[in-house]
């Protein structure tokens, strides 16, 4: 059951996540590890290769994070890429000096050396993609320098006895011309991986590593209607059948016919029993008069606990809680630039496991997001629900400014209904991090046809993102703003305006609550 593994070391690079999700689209499995993890530490994972990442310091830098030098001595091969480069370079003898011309974005690489084992097949020039201050001066004693650039003339190097190998650019970033090839050459021909990480065989797997925890308990899930609890919903269903049960509770501020949608999902689709809770009623009463944005998140929360444990209690004990938490929530990440790189606001559903004392079930731990789309695709779950954007648990109640009522939910309900519809038309679904709309807590003074209106405002926002944490407002195009705009104001009575959204992440949030 063991894979063939690829250690990562993390310098503190924003693309070190990147370098891990690329070699597992090369069906390569692979782990995230703090940098200072000692050389034995990773000797004992029997790693058939080790990747030093990138990161925002300079090595000669005091505080720059160094790794257990003593990894260069394993035997195993090892690759250096931008930082992970210098501080090989560094350690091993070599001289790292800062550069009189940043490289900064696209630079042309030149392959010198027809032995060079990570330009494998690929064409004598590339087009790559750089980010670094630092350049290497002098490649270490043993070292060849295999290929150059105009502002680092040691862009690449290897010494084959050692089996190591460095990259001053980055191979994990799309923008780099055959960056999949390189990093390809490095871990199928240089450490000699035959590519035994698939969907399929984690399937099989996981299958019986839940059996396996699982034993003859009982499982229960708390669905929040989105990917991850889904497909980890449906694996272990597969393991252990009707010992899980899945619990859906409506909290009333969901979307358009997500209700429904979710119901036929697992009724007709899927054939999971769904136990199913109408409480919209209660939250909305609970939600009445509130206007404060923490408050009615409070209200959701809690009452999300209250009635999950009410339904859990009428169905009988059980003995683990099914969770569907991802890779990223889980890599140990150690801060190299100040604690801010290390904060990340964690959004569970309604913090269940705190308050209930179940022992965790959580099949998609090794999985990053990308992954667990491909698992629901090979699960048998339909693509446009798969490739969904996120949701946030509060729903619409964060998305409706003031008082959450049952018109103004009515009212958002459509018009976001709109702004999803012509997203998706034009294109843009699956390339925006989240798209949506906002209902306002104003009126403003409009006129349809000779009469004057005084209506609610709606704002669109669309988000462009990574991981959520950062974002950008997305540039649409007008077109596309102006029919969203004049279908709302035609179909969405009770809306006169609609205003585009253009803030970024930080300063603003990506949700208005
Ligand atoms: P913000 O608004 O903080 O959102 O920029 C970042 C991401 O988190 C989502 N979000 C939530 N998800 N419960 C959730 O499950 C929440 O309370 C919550 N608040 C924000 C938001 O949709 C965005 O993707």
């Amino acid at each position: 059951m063991s894979h063939q593994t690829i250690l990562i070391l993390d310098f503190g690079s924003q693309f070190t996540q990147l370098i891990a999700r690329r070699l597992r689209e090369l069906s390569v499995y692979c782990e995230i590890l703090p940098f200072h993890t000692p050389a034995e530490t990773l000797a004992a994972r029997k790693p058939v290769g080790i990747i030093l990442s990138g990161g925002p310091k300079s090595v000669s830098e005091d505080g720059a994070p160094k790794c257990d030098a003593v990894l260069f001595e394993l035997g195993t091969p090892v690759l250096g890429i931008c930082y992970g480069m210098q501080l090989m370079t560094d350690s091993l003898g070599g001289r790292v000096s800062p550069a009189a011309h940043r490289e900064f974005g696209h630079a042309m690489v030149h392959v010198t050396s027809p032995e060079a084992a990570l330009f494998s097949a690929l064409p004598d020039n590339l087009r790559v993609w750089a980010s670094h201050g630092d350049y290497v001066e002098t490649a270490p004693a043993g070292f060849a320098v295999v290929a150059t650039s105009v502002n680092a003339p040691v862009a690449a190097i290897q010494d084959p006895l050692r089996r190591l190998y460095g990259l001053l650019f980055h191979p994990e970033v799309a923008h780099t011309d055959r960056g999949l090839e390189i990093l390809r050459n490095f871990a199928f021909g240089v450490c000699g991986c035959t590519g035994d990480w698939t969907m399929a065989s984690f399937i099989d797997e996981a299958t019986t590593r839940i059996r396996s925890q699982v034993g003859e308990g009982r499982v229960i899930c708390a669905l929040s209607g989105g990917v991850d609890s889904t497909v980890a919903a449906v694996i272990i269903h597969r393991a252990i059948g009707d010992r899980l049960t899945c619990v859906f509770v409506d909290n009333g501020v969901l979307r358009l016919n997500e209700a429904a949608q979710i119901r036929h999902r697992f009724a007709d689709k899927l054939k999971l029993p769904l136990e199913f809770v109408d409480a919209a009623d209660l939250f909305l009463d609970r939600l009445a008069g509130v206007t404060d944005p923490e408050r009615k998140r409070k209200i959701i929360g809690q009452t999300f606990i209250e009635v999950f444990e009410e339904k859990a209690a009428t169905l009988g004990t059980f003995d683990f809680l099914a969770q569907g938490t991802l890779y990223p929530d889980v890599i140990e990440s150690v801060s190299v630039v100040g604690p801010s790189a290390a904060i990340k606001s964690h959004h569970n559903v309604g913090g269940l496991p705190e308050k209930m004392k179940f022992t965790l079930v959580e099949p998609l731990r090794e999985l990053f997001k990308d992954e667990v789309r491909r698992l629901g695709r090979d699960l048998g779950l339909e693509e446009e629900f798969v490739v969904r954007q996120p949701f946030p648990g509060p729903g619409l109640a964060v998305r409706l400014l003031g008082e959450v009522t049952r018109p103004r939910l009515d009212l958002l309900r459509r018009a976001d209904a709109i702004v999803t519809d012509e997203i998706r038309r034009a294109g843009f679904y699956t390339s925006l991090w989240q798209s949506f709309a906002v209902l306002l807590p104003v009126q403003s003074v409009g006129v349809m046809g000779d009469a004057r209106t005084y209506e609610a405002t709606i704002a669109i926002r669309a988000v462009e993102s990574r991981d959520g944490m950062t974002a950008d407002w997305a540039r649409l195009p007008h077109e596309l703003l102006a029919t969203i705009s004049s279908r709302v104001v035609n179909e969405v009575k009770g809306v006169n305006r609609v205003v585009y959204d253009i803030s970024s992440k930080p300063p603003s949030t990506i949700e208005w609550e």
